[in-house]
């Protein structure tokens, strides 16, 4: 298992434009995307993450994954009415939106944004085409929370975070905190290294 450590908001790796992964000669996936879908899922997982795109970890190559369970279990005292149930983990390789339909707000968080939320406005239902890792072209439609949580990484792909939606004043006020956090974390690793 391997953790990776997660980037922060506004670090400008987030920022970045993400390139399309070039499959191998004989259509399956190489190795090394391979390896980087792994680590997404041991870090998304130990994160408490429903989804993860590589360039939260430093790596600028069009690949989510996707959990969803992992809501019902952040939920589990809650109510559990929204909560989605038997659906199977996802690793998309090069997603492509195909179709958007419907609009749907929901309050979101990510992993690079730790302990705050935003209501953001998505498309209710999406289909998106992609490649999994067998090298194969699929397709996955999707409503609701995995709706939302499929643009909220494929967006990471092109540099944009949950809160590039928010007002400038909620945005800055993240920012603040966030720019403490990293901080913090700078001071600790520094304090660990002595
Ligand atoms: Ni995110």
């Amino acid at each position: 298992m391997a953790l990776k450590d997660i980037i922060i908001w506004p670090d400008p790796r987030l920022l970045k434009l993400s390139k399309p992964v070039v499959l191998n000669d004989d259509g399956t996936v190489p190795d090394d995307v391979k390896a980087l879908i792994k680590d997404m899922f041991d870090t998304m997982y130990d994160a408490d993450g429903v989804g993860l795109a590589a360039p939260q970890i430093g790596v600028h190559q069009r690949v989510v994954v996707i959990d969803i369970r992992a809501y019902d279990k952040n939920k589990a005292d809650d109510d559990k009415s929204e909560a989605p149930s038997g659906e199977a983990p996802i690793a998309l390789i090069n997603p492509v939106f195909s179709d958007k339909a419907g609009s749907l707000e929901w309050d979101e968080g990510c992993l690079s944004v730790p302990g705050e939320s935003g209501l953001v406005t998505r498309a209710a239902k999406c289909r998106v085409d992609y490649i999994d890792v067998d090298g194969k072209p699929q397709h996955i439609e999707a409503e609701g929370l995995k709706s939302v949580a499929l643009q909220h990484e494929c967006d990471h792909l092109d540099g944009k975070l949950f809160v590039d939606y928010l007002s400038t004043l909620k945005r800055s006020v993240i920012k603040r905190k966030m720019l403490k956090l990293i901080a913090d974390i700078a001071a600790d690793q520094a304090e660990q290294g002595r």
